[in-house]
């Protein structure tokens, strides 16, 4: 093939550049890509060529959606169904990019042992839960220097005010938290530029993430009209069931893998018995029938969207399934339904994690991003004046 072809080639595909290069090259380090190829015949570098447009045709007609999870702890259940497993839905209509946000982890503190766990944890439960690394790119947020440079840009695009108003922010001052860090204040300037630097159509985040979404739209709009049009204003996506699973011992509470150790929280990897040990001690109330009456009675409620969640469906829809059964009878069912879901993806989970299959997903991962990122921020940094010279 033409040389100049080739770098046409590398250059329109951006990220994919780094796959196709190896397809070219003949290493194939990408087992679907190399199916591909193999099932397209012709000569290596015929076929790699045709693999290299079916991904750049691919990559046009597709929207992009992006998100991210920060393991500050153990990923639960609340990760799980308002989270990770609508980014695996989203796989097959969208480009997805999803990454691991280990630096928000650190805006408090965090045990550098027990978080280097989190996060692998975090990377195996991701590829555990079929987050497919061929069509989506996965990777951690720290590989990809660029979303702190753009950080510290939009943090300067940023006001005190806006910041003061996070709901996050305000609950930790509420609460007197005397050792707030610069880096939790600033958080949402970080998550903005996860966001923007990779141009996203949409950004799938549970409902208590859905006002630093828009705070990112509002840096986008600001910075677009003080400079000239350069990021994509993108729509926040919040699920209609699971999008806030609350705490098992305290449902007023979103379940949250912050409350270590407590039995109102399901993780992931718990065992079958600790979930059905959790979900018997589940807080119900006095009433003693089975209705979805989140005021009157919040922790039935709470169940009864665990267990449509967990089974793909609607409250109103397995509701006549389950009202005529007592709370034990019915608290049986949600274990079941949570173990039904569970169990399958701690089997995967505990084959990926001791394989090489993290570290290439991530150093994969990396390189994808890097391409998008990197591209970004260069022409951020020529609008704002930064750069002498155009590179
Ligand atoms: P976090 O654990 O706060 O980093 O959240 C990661 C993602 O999971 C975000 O999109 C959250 O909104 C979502 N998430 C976390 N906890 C819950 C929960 N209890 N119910 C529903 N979604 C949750
Ligand atoms: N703040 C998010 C959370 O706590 C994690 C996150 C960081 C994120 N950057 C993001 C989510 C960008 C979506 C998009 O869950």
């Amino acid at each position: 093939m033409p040389v100049e072809i080739c770098h046409k080639l590398r250059y329109e595909l951006g990220f994919w550049s780094c796959e196709w290069h190896q397809s070219f090259t003949g290493d194939h380090r990408y087992p679907a890509q190399a199916t591909l190829l193999s099932k397209l015949g012709g000569t290596t570098r015929e076929a790699s060529l045709q693999g290299a447009l079916f991904f750049i045709n691919r990559r046009k007609s597709m929207k992009r959606m992006l998100s991210g999870i920060k393991p500050s702890g153990e990923l639960t259940l609340g990760n799980y169904l308002g989270a990770l497993r609508n980014f695996v839905n989203y796989q097959d209509e969208y480009e997805m990019v999803v990454f691991i946000a280990n630096l928000h982890c650190i805006t408090v503190y965090q045990d550098p042992k027990e978080l280097r766990q989190y996060l692998k944890d975090a990377v195996a439960l991701y590829l555990a839960s079929g987050l497919d690394p061929q069509r989506s790119i996965i990777f951690l947020q720290s590989d990809v220097m660029e979303h702190a440079q753009l950080g510290f840009i939009l943090a300067c695009n940023s006001y005190l005010g806006e910041m003061n108003r996070m709901t996050q922010y305000k609950d930790k001052m509420a609460k007197g938290e005397n050792a707030l860090t610069v880096g939790f204040y600033t958080y949402p300037t970080l998550m903005a530029a996860d966001i923007l630097i990779y141009d996203p159509d949409y950004v799938p985040v549970g409902d208590d993430q859905k006002q630093h979404v828009e705070i990112a739209r509002d840096i986008a709009e600001r910075f677009n009209n003080r400079y000239s049009p350069t990021f994509k204003v993108p729509e926040p996506l919040i699920p209609k069931v699971g999008a806030r699973i609350m705490s098992l011992s305290d449902p007023s509470k979103k379940m949250s893998k912050s409350d270590h150790q407590d039995k109102g929280v399901i993780y992931m990897l718990d065992e079958p018995s600790v979930i059905r040990k959790k979900v018997a001690s589940a807080v119900t109330d006095s009433i003693g029938k089975v209705a979805f009456d989140p005021k009157e009675q919040p922790g039935i409620a709470n169940l009864l969207q665990i267990l449509a969640s967990c089974k793909n469906t609607t409250i109103e829809k397995i509701l006549p399934e389950v009202e005529q059964l007592n709370y034990g009878e019915f608290k049986k069912v949600v274990a079941d339904a949570i173990i039904e879901l569970l169990e399958p993806i701690q089997m995967k989970y505990r084959e990926n994690v001791s394989t090489d299959l993290l570290e290439k997903t991530l150093l994969d991962g990396k390189l994808k991003a890097q391409a998008i990122a990197s591209r970004k921020l260069k022409k951020v940094q020529h609008k704002v004046g930064l750069e002498i010279f155009k590179k």
